[in-house]
């Protein structure tokens, strides 16, 4: 199987690299700077030299803050990447795996969202992202929209890597407990990619929006004291610090971020066997990782 990988140097392109170093495919890995996105031509043409059996986009505009004062940047790779993609796919007729996000719902739900559940995103990024999948499903039939939740990784920068920073400098911290949503971790969801892939060029014929998540839903608060718990034990931090919980009133940022989005991966189990991950296993397997 050939694969074509956009945003190689993202959290969920590391580990993409990583699980397919293990396997007996051929993986084109090209980051922003070999390939943006953006650019319909050099994505056309590199899709055409190269002629993936699948496509696994895992560039995104990723500041959720940041995009509000960028819409046009947030639009132009969330958007117009997605598109430019889409169409190089149909071009080959090869599968695109695009990864999307739970921020495409406003969290007014009080059970899972499904995937035919209404969308109504509560910011830019969010809304760019909305807009990227329909580019997506209205472009390239042989599609699979992967939308996952709060990844977190060894790679880059998270809210695990952010915790445990903290968790070194103060004793006390506030952090948001009326949030709630499923960490994810980007290995798995690139485990997951790898397993989806198979099943269609294997001719599982399924394609569509999908949801992919860790599979026990936590507040913030309750995953920051989770992430210093598992530090703790595996010697990372020294002592855990107080975690108080805060309201998201208490703590204003430029985006608003939806209070509950718990997603259901029931879909996804029956139609691929791929089902939702333990972020609490893989959290320990990071934390062993960064030590
Ligand atoms: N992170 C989360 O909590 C989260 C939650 C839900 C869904 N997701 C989705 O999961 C996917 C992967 O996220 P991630 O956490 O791996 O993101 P990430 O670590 O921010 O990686 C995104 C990558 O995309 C690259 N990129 C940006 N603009 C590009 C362009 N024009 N052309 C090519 N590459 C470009 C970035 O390069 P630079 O570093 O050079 O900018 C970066 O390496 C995204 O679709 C995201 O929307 C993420």
């Amino acid at each position: 199987m050939k694969v074509l990988l956009t945003g190689a140097n993202g959290q969920v392109g590391r580990c993409t690299q990583d699980v397919y170093a293990g396997s007996d495919h051929e993986l084109k890995a090209l980051g922003r700077d070999a390939l943006d996105i953006s650019d319909a031509a050099a994505v056309a043409q590199t899709v055409k030299a190269f002629c993936p059996d699948v496509i696994i986009n895992a560039a995104a505009y990723t500041a959720v803050d940041k995009a509000e004062s960028e819409p046009e940047l947030a639009y132009a790779i969330n958007v117009a990447g997605p598109a430019n993609l889409a169409d190089a796919a149909a071009e080959v007729n090869a599968l695109l795996i695009h990864i999307s996000t739970d921020y495409v719902f406003d969290g007014t739900a009080h059970t899972p969202y499904s995937e035919g559940d209404e969308t109504n995103p509560q910011g830019v990024y969010g809304q760019t992202k909305l807009d990227g999948e329909r580019e997506v499903q209205r472009r390239c039939n042989r599609h699979i929209i992967l939308r996952t939740a709060w990844v977190f990784s060894e790679y880059g920068n998270n809210f695990v890597k952010t915790m445990l920073r903290l968790g070194k400098e103060r004793n006390e911290l506030g952090v948001v407990a009326d949030q709630v949503g499923c960490p994810t971790y980007a290995g798995d969801i690139a485990t997951a990619c790898l397993a989806i892939a198979r099943r269609v060029v294997d001719g599982n014929e399924c394609y569509g929006t999908y949801h992919y998540a860790g599979d026990l839903a936590v507040s913030w608060h309750a995953f920051a004291c989770a992430i210093f718990e598992e530090a703790n034990n595996s010697g990372l931090i020294s002592a855990k610090p107080a975690v108080n919980a805060i309201t998201t009133a208490d703590y204003p940022t430029p985006a608003a971020r939806p209070a509950y989005s718990v997603m259901t991966g029931e879909k996804l189990a029956n139609d691929f066997g791929v089902p939702a991950c333990d972020w609490r296993n893989a959290l320990r397997g990071v934390l062993g990782k960064l030590a």
